[in-house]
């Protein structure tokens, strides 16, 4: 018996709806394997601008802190698009990644055999695809500065800065490094150096580092390439690791190689301190509040959290084997199952899901 405390943000348009999910199968965890988990909610997101006036009041942070992990739903929508730049809400989700040094985020795509026919891809393409996305989270283009709007000589200018230490080009690569070690041991660090200085500041940075661990193939790929050869044959990856907005960019690409964005789940780590996991989407403001979104990317993402944060393997793995078995069943969310005659709520998904938790076959 052991107890953990966990902080929920479930922020805005479907996020409250897939946490909902997420969190009874928390609860049903708890149960099945003798376990207290503490949930306490905070705000984020929209939902926080509109009831405290910032994105990501003091208390969310505090809570975070104070918790062993952190699971969060989406934030944003058009309510909010008007705001300025610091009280938008995925100026919430930028700085809770950043407070926490969250800068390690870990998006595997994996394909379940169920859905091989639902990716929009030729299935004999992305059978077996197993590709785990570290995305470098708190540098880059989404932090670097000067960022800023003002009047040039042909009307208004406006500027973001892509910048990046060594340092934070070292850590994020070693993580690739190491995850490559307990795989595939393969490595490919994706970036622009044709291009970007910082591209080839990174490029120097991942040869260096090959030296300390030889037993890993480090290759180099240019982004555009990547984007290519993930649909071409995402066989041939193993780890991919990058800079912040190339990972955003090609994990969502890649989502489509398991049929939906509303698959892949995704862990933020930093060296110390809780980790946060979220689904991969964001707060599909075009379903929201229908009872349509696939809670299955929040659940994965409960997964990894108990895996990751918590070192539960066993949980994790029967969360997982709860999907698999839920798919494998045939039970679809419309995104997964357009073709299905009898798709299934945001609700019922979770209910399955629990149901195959409860009596593991
Ligand atoms: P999105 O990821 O919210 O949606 C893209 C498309 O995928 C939509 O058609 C949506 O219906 C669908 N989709 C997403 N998740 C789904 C799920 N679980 N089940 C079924 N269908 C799903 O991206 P979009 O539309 O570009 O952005 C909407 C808002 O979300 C914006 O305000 C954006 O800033 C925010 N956003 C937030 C993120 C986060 O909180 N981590 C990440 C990405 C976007
Ligand atoms: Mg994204």
């Amino acid at each position: 018996m052991s107890y953990y405390k966990i902080a929920i943000l479930p922020g805005d348009g479907i996020g409250p709806e897939v946490i909902k999910e997420a969190v009874l199968i928390l609860e049903e965890v708890a149960k099945h394997f003798h376990h207290t988990f503490e949930m306490k909610y905070g705000l984020i997101g929209g939902v926080a601008v509109d009831k405290t006036g910032t994105p990501l009041p003091t208390e969310t942070v505090e809570l975070c802190k104070n918790s062993d992990a952190i699971l969060l739903g989406a934030v944003g929508g058009p309510k909010w698009d008007q705001e300025l730049s610091h009280r938008r809400p995925e100026a919430g989700l930028l700085g809770i990644r950043k407070t926490l040094n969250l800068y390690a985020n870990l998006r595997p795509v994996t394909l379940f055999d169920a859905l091989l026919h639902t990716s929009p891809l030729k299935s004999e393409n992305v059978i077996g695809t197993d590709v785990l996305i570290v995305r470098e989270l708190t540098g880059g283009i989404y932090f670097g500065t000067p960022r800023e709007r003002k009047n040039g000589e042909n009307g208004q200018e406006a500027i973001d800065t892509l910048r990046y230490s060594e340092k934070e080009i070292e850590r994020i690569l070693r993580q690739g490094f190491q995850i490559a070690q307990g795989r595939k041991k393969k490595l490919t660090s994706v970036d622009k150096a044709n291009v970007l200085e910082s591209s080839r500041l990174w490029r120097e940075v991942a040869d260096r580092l090959s030296y300390d661990y030889p037993d890993v193939k480090l290759e180099h790929m240019l982004v555009d390439n990547v984007a290519m050869q993930l649909i071409r044959n995402p066989r041939q990856f193993d780890v991919i690791v990058t800079e912040n907005m190339f990972g955003d960019i090609l994990s969502d690409e890649a989502s489509m190689l398991t049929g939906s964005l509303g698959m892949l789940p995704s862990a933020s780590l930093s060296d110390t301190g809780p980790g946060l996991y979220e689904p991969i989407h964001g707060s599909a403001p075009d379903i929201a509040g229908k009872d349509k979104a696939n809670p299955l990317a929040t659940i994965l993402s409960v997964a990894m959290l108990l895996r990751h944060s918590l070192r539960l393997e066993n949980e994790a793995d029967s969360i997982e084997n709860a999907v698999k078995k839920t798919l494998e069943a045939g039970y679809r969310t419309g995104d997964i199952g357009f073709d299905w005659e009898r798709v299934l709520t945001t609700t019922q998904m979770g209910t399955m899901v629990r149901s195959y938790l409860k009596s593991p076959v």
